[in-house]
């Protein structure tokens, strides 16, 4: 049984497979934490709730650790809900009243204010069989007055106290996402977030929490994300007593919401597990999660795409996107994307954002020629557009100059010639779907590339009253998954890319609306060796794009061979960005070979589990290895970085094959029993800077 009461202690216990969650009430009414981590035998071996740490010259009652830590007496940690009632009092004490349990995986605690008829419901679902637990909060306001919530987390987690944390988490910059970073937690606090509109570049909402020696196959480890787009706040907080408490949630930054009479306010979900066996089970249970929970189609393989951005750039029309079309075919593509540049006066990035209508110059007939030949020529196509923006010189922005985040009478600042529409507002809402709706409707589109290239600034919505203004920051991301719902609903079809100037929006919270990210602008694949790792603590396999493009690379000026481009890139969803009408024959045949290669351990590698066995962030090299579910077929990429002293490559083990059976390797020519392979291990035949191989293992019947 996933949720447990146990009435005489008034306390709960979440069970998954391989761990317990357990919280009660104490004599103050609150709900205290009280573990979270391994299982527990008996009711008994739990700590009481009024257990508290007693510290010299600090209150007991001080050492909550509640569940949610509402601002209010002796809550000098980070709070989980911090408001303002009508009547300007700000002291918030939530004292249980009652639980009900939905099925038998959804726990609902309701709260009340000691004083007001302020309710907060914490919800808890249990993913027994991932190890995690969703968590998030709704408030009510049952007052005839509005209320004013100023910090609204979804989850407030608690550790058990150890002298030695340490912090993982996802951080960098345009071009270099998701890079793993990890540090000692001292006392203090320290702040993951994002204030720029979107999930960001420079932090990812996800964490992890070890006691400093698990590693990738063992140790215990506590993880977690807030699923939002936008405006999210993780903050690891070590106490002075040694406690950690880690907030996850909406930034409070900038933010109030007012919530009137009958209204409700819902918190971003949170979510957290807890493994005993590393990082890499911590990873494979978030993988897991979101391919059955979260994202779209993940029953389906993802097609390998063809995208002409790096190639021809805003230089896109009919001829020339129908010539790169019959090219891709021909090497076995399977989605035709056009990227920017085919709407409006798009000619380069100073224009037209806004005005969705097909560019008769570079398109006279609209898509539909172009649409057919790609069909024809066996392939689905795809379209890039980016909603959410308008440059200062398009028609939609000398109609609608009211439409963008302004604070009036201020000069704007712009990213990328362009400035942010107002998605708060349902006017723009309703505008951006039905554009959208029309381009669906008016061509046959399968695959959308959802851009949004540029942070907030100046974020006022001058027709609001000044105590509402600051809730954009949630209405935005609220109103872009509305638009995206109703896209969705309507061109059920349809498969969407969440793409953000690179990896600027990968987060759980938009998982549910979208197949796949565009991981980095950054498509050298020795650093999206990195780039990829980071990503895959937190994030599904298949829905990490990677592209094979053009030498020297555009970002860094390094030149690698095309088979170490393939290598890098297969290692998620292919995509190819090269311009195919500059590749030789011999190229062509090349890249043929490693699509060809791709399609047959592309299940292996999109469905099936990963391996991270040597980091990129060590000075040896890389290698993952990818098992598919049945453990009849592994696939291990192994890169080296600098070629030193000509020292040969490590011998690499390889993780979850069957032991008993045999498996073959063609690169190899060699059979070798798992077992083998597992303590034994591979010697990978590197020897040049810059040097990969891919080496395929197939169980023999
Ligand atoms: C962003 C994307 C790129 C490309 C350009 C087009 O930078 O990340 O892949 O689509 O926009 O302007």
């Amino acid at each position: 049984m996933a949720i447990l009461y146990v009435e005489e202690n008034q306390m709960w216990v979440l069970r998954t497979r391989r761990s317990d969650y357990a919280f009660g009430v104490d004599s103050f009414g609150r709900l205290q934490h009280l573990h979270w981590g391994g299982k527990q035998g008996n009711i008994s071996d739990f700590p009481h709730p009024d257990d508290l740490q007693k510290w010299v010259w600090e209150a007991q009652e001080g050492n909550s650790r509640e569940e949610i830590m509402p601002w209010g007496g002796y809550a000098f940690t980070e709070p989980g809900l911090k408001m303002t009632f009508a009547d300007g009092v700000r002291d918030l004490k939530l004292q249980y009243i009652q639980y009900e349990v939905e099925g038998d995986d959804k726990l609902i605690l309701t709260l009340k204010d000691a004083r007001e008829p302020l309710i907060v419901k914490l919800v808890y679902r249990v993913l027994e069989e991932y190890d995690l637990i969703e968590r998030h909060v709704d408030i009510y306001n049952d007052g005839d007055k509005p209320v004013s919530l100023e910090s609204v987390m979804g989850a407030v987690w608690h550790f058990p106290i150890h002298p030695d944390y340490r912090l993982s988490y996802l951080a960098g910059h345009w071009g270099a996402e998701t890079q793993l970073l990890r540090e000692p937690v001292l006392q203090g606090k320290k702040v993951l977030e994002s204030r720029r509109g979107q999930t960001s570049h420079q932090c990812n909402p996800w964490f992890a929490i070890d006691f400093g020696e698990a590693v990738e196959e063992s140790g215990e480890v506590y993880y977690g994300g807030v699923s939002f787009s936008g405006h999210w706040k993780i903050t690891v907080e070590r106490t002075p007593y040694q406690t950690l408490q880690i907030n996850a949630g909406l930034n409070d930054f900038d933010f109030t919401w007012q919530l009137d009479p009958g209204e409700v306010f819902t918190s971003p979900i949170c979510v957290g597990g807890y493994s005993n066996a590393g990082f890499g089970d911590a990873s494979w249970n978030l993988h897991a999660y979101q391919k059955s929970e979260l994202l779209q189609k993940s029953n389906e393989l993802r097609p390998v795409l063809y995208n002409s951005w790096e190639a021809t750039m805003f230089d896109v029309n009919e001829k020339s996107q129908m010539q790169l079309a019959e090219k891709a075919a021909a090497i076995g593509v399977e989605l035709f994307v056009i990227d920017d540049g085919w709407f409006g006066q798009r000619n380069d990035d100073k224009v037209g954002l806004g005005d969705w209508y097909v560019n008769p110059v570079k398109f006279p007939d609209g898509l539909r020629p172009l649409i057919d030949r790609v069909q024809s020529l066996g392939m689905k196509f795809g379209i890039w557009v980016e909603p959410e923006m308008v440059n200062a010189d398009s028609d939609l922005y000398r109609r609608h100059p009211e439409w963008i985040y302004h604070f009036p009478g201020r000069p704007f600042t712009e990213m990328r010639n362009q400035r942010v529409l107002n998605v708060a507002r349902e006017d723009v809402q309703n505008y951006i779907f039905t554009f959208m709706d029309r381009l669906l409707t008016e061509n046959d589109i399968s695959f959308v590339k959802w851009d949004m290239n540029r942070n907030f600034t100046e974020p006022g919505w001058p027709e609001r009253p000044h105590d509402k203004q600051k809730e954009i920051w949630v209405r935005h991301v609220q109103g872009l998954y509305s638009i995206l719902r109703r896209l969705r609903e309507k061109h059920p079809g349809v498969s969407f890319e969440s793409c953000s100037g690179g990896g600027g929006r990968i987060d759980m919270g938009i998982m549910p609306y979208v197949e796949q990210f565009w991981t980095s602008d950054n498509t050298d694949p020795f650093d999206r060796l990195a780039i990829q790792e980071g990503y895959s603590y937190a994030y599904n396999t298949k829905a990490m794009m990677a592209w094979v493009t053009d030498v020297p690379n555009y970002v860094n000026g390094r030149t690698t061979t095309l088979r170490y481009r393939f290598h890098s890139a297969m290692m998620g969803s292919l995509g190819i960005g090269v311009d195919l009408n500059a590749f030789s024959t011999t190229e062509l045949e090349e890249a043929s070979a490693y699509i060809k290669q791709y399609k047959t351990i592309r299940e292996t590698i999109q469905d099936g589990r990963l391996f991270r066995l040597m980091s990129p962030r060590s000075k040896l090299g890389t290698a993952v290895q990818y098992v598919n579910e049945s453990r009849s077929q592994s696939a291990l990429f192994v890169f080296l970085h600098a070629q030193r002293f000509r020292h040969p490559f490590m011998p690499v083990r390889l993780r979850g094959l069957d032991p008993e059976a045999l498996y073959y390797s063609a690169e190899l020519n060699e059979e070798r029993s798992g077992r083998s392979l597992m303590t034994i291990g591979v010697r990978p035949d590197l020897k040049a800077d810059y040097d990969s191989q891919l080496i395929v293992w197939n169980k023999k019947e």
